[in-house]
């Protein structure tokens, strides 16, 4: 289909049929299949049925690689702030609040049911650096059925008192119960994993860093997060505190923080060497466009084309709350807008993104960035079934289908470009329903 680009190809089946078994894994995949034929090939006196009506169709889940679950109630405020102003203004005063351990389960209750409606089946999450809040924000993403990481943020230093870990132990030491948390609440880790999280290196003092670093080196499954090269302010401050290194890249790399498991959030500043570094290092990158371009971020578009001509993993974040949307579709479309600014800033070299690419980004470009690409981001034999059920005659904003004239790839395009989660009517994580809309 002419949606499909070299090396991210969209693939569009008219009429197919997944099978999927009691733990959720796709055993059968017949791409081609007619209606009358799924009788025969399903035996509906062990297995249930789930037939799409006519307007429907059916894609992966979205993998939102960078989100702060403590910020999803001041999405939108402080528009146009610096990052370090936009911080202290309005992002540690509200986190600060996840002290309190009934406000924190009131707002991380709400905010994984807004992300899994927007059709969010794996997220990278942020905490606060509280570990009780971010414990029972591991209980509610394991009792709600999403999949995700779940990170104590560490938090050392260059923040008020009120919001700050007691001191460098007290922060790994509660790194270490959160670990201990969730490997106690979900021990196979089939949903879940904590993400080590050192909020970036402001906030970090360097045996902080360097412990993290040895946990990571101790635990090799757990996947790292933080924010690389956001804006001008940051890496400023960030080249004050840590006047040894000649780049972000090579401080994150001397403690030990930059591996296959490393899930970069912005990378809007990069230079040739730290390109280089990232590629060898197999780092992942997380892609906000909106809030890259609106808060917080370095009003910067970030060299998406490069990354992907480069081969670095890239995904997308919808960055909630610096980015003032949780829906992954907005992060799609603002990938697009911001690819295009590229390309003039660049004079063509660097092409604008196509709704195929920015549809990889949302599913398996994130499963890649995840190290989750064995196990979701695309329909595969062997693969969990995380997977969204569209459904176009939903009222709403979607532009409207005229089902004589447009083919799957037109209702398609129409979705990515102006559905909503209203078009989004049943969410699978696991092959098992986690939302649902009743018709
Ligand atoms: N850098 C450090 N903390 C944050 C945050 O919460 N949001 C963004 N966008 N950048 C950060
Ligand atoms: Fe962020």
């Amino acid at each position: 289909h002419s949606l499909s680009t070299p090396g991210h190809d969209l693939e569009i089946l008219p009429s197919a049929l997944l099978m999927v078994n009691a733990e959720g894994v796709i055993t059968s995949f017949h791409k081609d299949v007619k209606s009358e034929d799924v009788d025969r090939l399903v035996d509906t006196t062990s297995t249930s049925l789930y037939r799409l009506s006519p307007s429907q169709f059916l894609i992966p889940g979205f993998i939102d690689t960078h989100n702060h679950a403590p910020q999803w109630a001041q999405r939108g405020l402080g528009q146009g702030q610096h990052i370090l102003d936009w911080l202290s203004a309005i992002t540690f005063p509200n986190e600060g609040r996840f002290r309190d351990p009934a406000h924190a389960q009131r707002i991380y209750s709400s905010a994984i049911d807004g992300f899994l409606r927007q059709g969010i089946t794996t997220a990278s999450y942020y905490g606060s650096i509280h570990p009780e809040a971010t414990n029972s924000l591991a209980d509610l993403c394991l009792a709600k059925g999403q999949r995700a990481f779940v990170g104590k943020c560490n938090m050392t230093r260059n923040s008020p008192d009120y919001y700050r870990d007691a001191s460098i132990e007290q922060s790994l030491q509660d790194t270490e119960s959160c670990i201990a948390h969730i490997r106690k609440i979900d021990p196979e880790g089939q949903l879940l994993k904590h993400v080590l999280t050192p909020r970036f290196a402001i906030s970090c003092d360097a045996e902080c860093l360097a412990g993290l670093g040895q946990i990571a080196a101790r635990n090799p499954d757990l996947p790292i997060q933080t924010h690389f090269n956001e804006a001008e302010q940051e890496i400023t401050a960030t080249k004050e505190l840590f006047p040894q290194f000649d780049s972000e890249a090579d401080l994150y790399a001397h403690y030990g923080l930059l591996t296959r498991r490393s899930i970069l959030a912005h990378c809007c500043y990069m230079t040739p060497y730290e390109f280089d570094k990232l590629k060898e290092l197999q780092c992942g990158v997380a892609h906000c466009p909106i809030s890259n371009m609106t808060v917080g971020g370095g009003f910067m578009a970030a060299p998406i084309r490069e990354f992907l001509n480069r081969g670095i993993k890239v995904g997308l974040g919808t960055d909630s709350g610096g980015g003032f949307s949780s829906s992954m579709l907005d992060a799609m479309r603002q990938a697009m807008i911001a690819s295009h600014a590229k390309e003039v800033e660049s004079k063509g070299k660097d092409k604008g993104l196509k709704i195929a690419e920015a549809f990889y980004l949302a599913t398996l470009g994130g499963a890649e960035v995840c190290c989750l690409e064995k196990k979701v981001g695309n329909f595969e034999v062997g693969k969990e079934f995380d997977a969204l059920v569209v459904d176009w005659e939903r009222d709403g904003v979607m532009t409207m289908v005229d089902e004589d004239e447009d083919g799957l790839g037109t209702v398609f395009e129409k979705f990515v470009m102006t559905g909503d989660d209203r078009n989004i009517v049943r969410v699978f994580v696991k092959g098992r329903v986690v939302r649902e809309v009743r018709m």
